[in-house]
């Protein structure tokens, strides 16, 4: 579903990714984990078309489609999504109207009517619901004042509603208390299937204990240093990075 080849990416001129080789068949969900400044948010922004970052050489095919060529909306309609490691505050603009607005323009590309106020108000409550967000948070400006893991949830709300079809999770599990990781853990269990595909960015092992990877890759240096199954995670746990350096 989507596959990486020899990935480059430079921010500001500095080599961050150096050779990146990624496959995520549909259906499975792959976990990336290495240390701070490895360049996993750099991956998930790449992926997502972020601007700044320059792809200086490799591949990323999504589905059949080269998806460095198409802009950041048409990934999204395409069905990419990306759940921020620092969800950004948009003033001014309540979480409600962002989110019909991003799904309206999804379905006009896809040639599909828009969704009627009462219908989307309908699916929100319930998509909102179930991730224990309250009709207050859905009014509020999106993610403004907003807690760390209230825009956590809050990343979860927006990909129960646009429903893509492979989503990167950047540390979606940080900043979580208990509860609420169970809720975030359930939310992407029931949004995963055998129609999608789901890259999860975490420090925890935790994590993957209720959502659990096919594969876990290490990246060090811009780099996938390791591959395995979830005993990698264990692994990392014991002895940290410092094996992989
Ligand atoms: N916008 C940017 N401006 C300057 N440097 C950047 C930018 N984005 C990434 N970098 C640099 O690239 C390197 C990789 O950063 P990245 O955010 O991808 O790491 P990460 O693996 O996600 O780390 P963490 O686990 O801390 O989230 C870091 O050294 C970082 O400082
Ligand atoms: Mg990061």
């Amino acid at each position: 579903m989507l596959r990486i080849e020899n990935l480059h990416v430079s921010f500001d001129g500095n080599k961050i990714l150096n050779g990146v080789d990624l496959e995520v068949p549909v259906g499975k969900v792959h976990a990336i984990m290495g240390p701070n400044g490895s360049g996993k948010s750099t991956l998930a922004n790449t992926i997502a078309g972020h601007k700044g970052y320059d792809v200086t050489s490799g591949t990323v095919t999504y589905k059949d489609l080269d998806l460095l060529a198409l802009d950041p909306s048409e990934r999204a309609a395409e069905g990419v999504f990306l759940g921020f490691q620092y969800p950004v505050e948009i003033p001014g603009i309540s979480n409600m109207n962002f989110l019909r607005t991003a799904l309206n323009s999804i379905r006009r590309y896809r040639g599909e009517e828009e969704m009627s106020a009462a219908e989307f108000l309908g699916l929100l409550r319930e998509k909102a619901a179930a991730l224990g967000i309250s009709n207050d948070m859905l009014k509020r400006a999106v993610n403004v004042g907003f807690s760390g893991g209230e825009r956590k949830r809050n990343e979860m709300l927006q990909m129960a509603v646009l429903d893509p079809q492979f989503a990167v999770l950047d540390e979606t599990d940080s900043g979580l208390d208990i509860d609420a990781l169970r809720i975030v853990a359930r939310g992407i269990n029931a949004f995963h299937g055998p129609e999608k595909g789901l890259l999860l960015i975490t420090h925890y092992k935790r994590l993957l204990s209720y959502v659990e990877p096919d594969v876990i890759h290490v990246l060090i240096d811009g780099r996938i240093a390791r591959s395995g199954d979830k005993e990698l995670a264990e692994e990392l746990e014991e002895a940290g990075y410092a094996a992989f350096a």
